[in-house]
């Protein structure tokens, strides 16, 4: 920044643009403060001109430099800064900041035809000014929109009074699919008439047309004078530059489409809405299937400035540059510009590719510096060091790999929850790489001092003690070993009692699964001690015995570090979703809501059994996502200005919620803050079932919806009429008065929702708080009273099978994919006996959703179970699970058992197919007001 101890202006305004110089550094991404901070630099000294005082123009020129660095996408600066350069110091100075401009954003119509424009008004040497034309031509020149800069150029021939230049001109962009294709075809064609034959047409061609024309004439025995060959010969031209136009329009409509729903052409630090990626997606597939390179390029060129800030799109542009021949340079220009100059660094992913392929290049030096320089402004970023001792080991072997480890280790700049990772990294390649168990394991025995409060520290030394081979001889000792880590946790950890139980389930389930004969008396052990009641729990009772004595908890904030879980891109990248609405966040919002989707359960759980823990083991790469450091005015290389872009939008977003409605009709962030308040709330109550209202909200908003009749209209979600008895009385709603009492206080604090909304917007808090996805929602239900209430017996019987399902849930709407993705929902919660008669959970995990429902249905042996209930299954293994003979049905018809199997093999088709199906559900029977066409996705608080 600039270190002018004055910056030309009186006392105030210096300490103005001091302030607002203070402002920029400590939040370089909040877009306003720059704005407020080029207004003021403008306004120095009464406003800047030719006379202004050095100190004042060299501050506006410093601020307008930092700012355009930060954001060079933003055409309008560039032109602003332009003009005031020329009138400041006149045009060489202005067309010295086009050029900066252009090169910053080359495919900018509206930049480059400026620059064209002030270059025709400033000089007076004509082939200077066309050679401007041209370089502009080829940067922007087939953009679907340049009709603005081609009709700059024709302005400029005509006031030459350059007529061969201007149909020249004409003849270029007739083949150009473009949105005024047509205007320019006329025009064309009309020039064409008083143009000789020689121009309008290659001589190959010129005598092929006189040659037919003259043998038409000779077919019937006479020579036509010249006058008529000309004549014909130029209605066979215009005939061909008729297919010509016929191209282009067939060329144009194609793109039409596409063009039509680009609604932001130009860069913006605000998020895209969904639609707009979709399409930009579909434009891409379009243009790649056409196979024309020219067009591809300059098609992921335009996208690339309306969509800089989404990494997608520079990682499919360099994927698809490899893939052509011979472009390495190519491939390595698109990285650089992601890199140093769009992808904000808090999304490493991009900037380790780069490295990859330099590496791949022979490049190793270069390799290593991106590395470096992620680091430097991303210091506990574990993937990238992870990424450079794996980069070292496969170029200079195990040792140099372990250097970087150590060196990090070392580093007074890590913190030391990111180095306990990195010590886990190096056990596992002293055991996986150089295959000496022992010194791996004295990595961990020596580290265990310092690192003990790492959840991961113990995740991997407990995963490396359990991978060990055993055999007869040696399982004594073996189980010696992994009791031992387990003690030591117990006893040296400060991990919260959620993270000893989590980490307690792999031991219990290595006590089942390879325990010997007294193997379940230690299972109960550790069973009643982590799981039992406060009482006899030595977790809640720490302080008063053996187990972490005297050590104090850890703070909140050291506690989110300690226990924080690490994935890499690859883990976090998803196949974006066609159907999502609303605005799509960037990639520093996107990362958070990936990993929060991905995450395993952190929740007390019910369980006196083992859960499937530690689904991330054995992974070796990872990102910390740490947020991008602020306040350094130092620009890094790869890691400068790259930082800024995601975190403004952030702030955009963000500040929306401060805005206050004057007449109160809600908007999004009423209602968020009614979720806000429902998500808050859940789990206040830890006595209640497994400790989240969660489960029966959710059956509240099902109930509410489920009654839908298609042929009749009559039900769902519209009406909210389980408000009142008959329906509140209906068998298959008993207990759901809990939820309604539950959600009657947040009505009272909104009086303005309806209950039909509100109920449902449980339902999608429920759902989303309890890790499940994403579940977009628009209000507009209105309540009715007791007249509207349904019929009883529109809602399933869970004692019966396919058919049943089928003819209940068909009457609803839906088909048997949706019905078994439905069903998922029983992943959560649990049956009652004093409200369906029926009792237990489905699964071990029953306030977060998963697909294990469906793992369980296939997996597990389910026997009837012996009691005096309703019949019911129960999982042969434990016997703590169960099964309604509805979802039995699942797996017992061969069509839904299909969708059974896919589930359970895939979390995230699942987690897609039941956001859709949910919303489908939630809005049956609701004729929405055309205001509430679109639908929000509300933040999770539980994130
Ligand atoms: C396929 C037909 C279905 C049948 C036969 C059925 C039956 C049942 C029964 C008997 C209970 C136990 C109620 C209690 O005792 O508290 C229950 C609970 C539950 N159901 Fe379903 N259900 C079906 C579909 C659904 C669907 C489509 C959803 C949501 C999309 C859903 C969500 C739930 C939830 C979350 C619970 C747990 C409630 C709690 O823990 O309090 N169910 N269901």
């Amino acid at each position: 920044m600039s270190d002018f101890a004055s910056f030309g202006g009186a006392d105030e305004e210096n300490a103005e643009i001091k302030r607002l110089n203070a402002e920029v550094e400590a939040e370089p991404d909040n877009f306003e403060n720059w704005e407020k901070l080029i207004r003021a630099c403008e306004g120095l000294e009464g406003g800047l001109n030719r006379n202004s005082s050095p100190q004042a123009l060299a501050t506006l020129r410093d601020s307008y430099d930092r700012f355009l660095l930060k954001f060079p996408l933003l055409f309008g600066y560039w032109k602003k800064y332009a003009d005031l350069e020329f009138n400041i110091s006149g045009p060489e100075s202005a067309e010295m900041v086009y050029e900066r401009g252009c090169a910053s954003i080359t495919n900018s119509v509206d930049l480059w035809t400026e620059y064209c424009s002030f270059k025709m008004e400033t000089t007076h040497t004509p082939h200077l000014v066309r050679e401007l034309f041209e370089r502009a031509a080829s940067h922007i020149g087939l953009d679907f929109l340049s009709h603005p800069f081609w009709d700059k150029y024709l302005e400029y021939e005509t006031r030459q009074e350059a007529h061969d230049n201007i149909f020249a001109i004409l003849k270029r962009v007739i083949h150009i699919p473009m949105h005024q294709y047509a205007r320019y075809f006329e025009r064309f064609r009309q020039l064409a008439h008083t143009r000789p034959l020689e121009e309008l047409v290659s001589p190959d061609i010129l005598a092929q047309y006189r040659a037919e024309v003259e043998a038409e004439a000779a077919q019937f025995g006479m020579a036509k004078p010249e006058l008529e060959i000309e004549r014909d010969i130029r209605a066979k031209i215009d005939a061909s530059f008729y297919t010509i136009f016929q191209r282009t329009q067939t060329e144009t409509n194609k793109r039409w489409t596409y063009e039509a729903e680009i609604k932001r052409p130009y860069f913006h630090v605000t998020e895209l809405e969904h639609h707009q990626l979709v399409n930009w997606r579909k434009y891409l597939d379009f243009e790649e299937a056409e196979g024309n390179y020219q067009r591809i390029v300059f098609l992921y060129e335009r996208c690339l400035v309306t969509c800089a800030l989404y990494d997608e799109f520079w990682f499919r542009y360099a994927r698809w540059m490899e893939a052509q021949d011979n472009k390495d340079e190519e491939v390595r220009n698109i990285y650089l510009r992601a890199a140093t100059l769009f992808v904000p660094i808090s999304r490493p992913g991009i900037r380790l590719q780069f490295a990859y392929f330099e590496e791949m290049c022979g490049r190793v030096d270069v390799a290593r510096d991106i590395h470096a320089a992620v680091l430097m402004k991303l210091p506990d970023c574990v993937e990238a060091i992870v990424s450079w001792a794996n980069l070292q080991r496969r170029q200079s072997g195990l040792d140099a790999a372990i250097e970087v480890y150590k060196a990090q280790i070392d580093s007074p700049v890590v913190d030391i929850y990111t180095k306990a990772v990195l010590v886990t990294e190096w056990a596992f390649l002293l055991w996986k790489v150089k295959g000496s168990v022992d010194e791996a394991r004295t990595v961990f025995e020596k580290n265990v001092q310092w690192y003990a409060n790492s959840r991961h520290f113990w995740q991997k030394w407990l995963e490396f003690e359990l991978e060990q081979p055993t055999n007869a001889e040696l399982e004594a000792q073996h189980a010696e070993r992994v009791k031992g880590v387990f003690a030591e946790m117990r006893a040296k950890s400060r991990l919260s009692p959620t993270i000893k139980q989590e980490l307690g389930q792999v031991y219990m389930n290595y006590l089942q699964q390879r325990g010997g004969k007294q193997a379940m008396k230690e299972f109960l052990l550790i069973d009643r001690e982590l799981f039992g009641p406060q009482s006899i729990s030595p977790i809640t009772k720490a302080k008063l015995s053996k187990e972490s004595v005297g050590l104090p908890e850890l703070d909140e904030a050291t506690r989110l570090k300690a226990e924080r879980r690490f994935y890499n891109y690859y883990e976090l990248h998803m196949d974006p979703d066609p159907n999502a609405q609303g605005p799509a966040m960037m990639m520093a919002t996107a990362a958070r809501t990936f990993t929060r989707a991905l995450r395993t359960t952190a929740r007390p759980a019910f369980t006196a059994a083992p859960r499937v823990a530690f689904r991330q083991s054995g992974r070796r790469f990872y990102s910390s996502e740490p947020a991008a450091k602020q306040g350094s005015s130092t620009w890094l290389w790869l890691a400068g200005a790259a930082a800024v872009g995601g975190g403004a939008g952030w702030y955009y977003v963000n500040n929306k919620s401060s805005a206050t409605p004057k007449v109160f009709t809600p908007t999004f962030e009423d209602y968020q803050a009614v979720y806000n308040e429902i998500a808050n709330r859940l789990d206040e109550n830890s006595d209640y079932d497994d400790g989240s209202y969660g489960p029966v909200l959710l059956r509240l908003a099902w109930h509410a919806s489920g009654t839908y009749d298609k042929e009749t209209g009559t039900g769902g979600s519209n009406g909210a009429t389980m408000r009142f008895a008959p329906e509140s009385d209906h068998g298959a709603n008993a207990g759901l008065k809990t939820a309604r009492d539950f959600l009657e206080p947040v009505k009272e604090k909104f009086p303005w929702i309806t209950y039909s909304d509100l109920w449902i917007l449980a339902g999608v808090c429920a759902i989303q708080e309890m890790l499940g996805p994403q579940i977009p929602y628009r209000p507009g239900r209105q309540d009715k009273d007791v007249a509207a209430c349904t019929p009883d017996g529109r809602l399933p019987d869970a004692a019966q099978a396919q058919d049943h399902l089928r003819a209940i849930f068909y009457r609803m709407g839906f088909n048997d994919q949706e019905i078994v993705a439905l069903a998922g929902a029983h992943a959560l919660g649990r049956c009652h006996t004093d409200r369906s008669g029926y009792s237990g959970p489905w699964t071990f995990s029953p306030t977060v959703l998963t697909n294990d429902y469906y793992k369980l249905l296939l997996d597990e042996k389910w026997q009837w179970k012996k009691w005096n209930g309703p019949k019911q299954y129960e999982d042969k293994k434990t016997k703590s699970l169960m099964m309604l003979p509805a979802d039995m049905a699942l797996v017992q018809d061969k069509k839904f058992k299909e969708w059974v199997q896919k589930y359970a093999a895939d979390n995230d088709l699942f987690f897609r197919d039941f956001a859709n199906v949910i919303v489908k559900l939630f809005e049956l029977g609701v004729p929405f007001e055309p205001e509430n066409k679109e639908r929000w996705v509300f933040k999770p608080v539980n994130a």
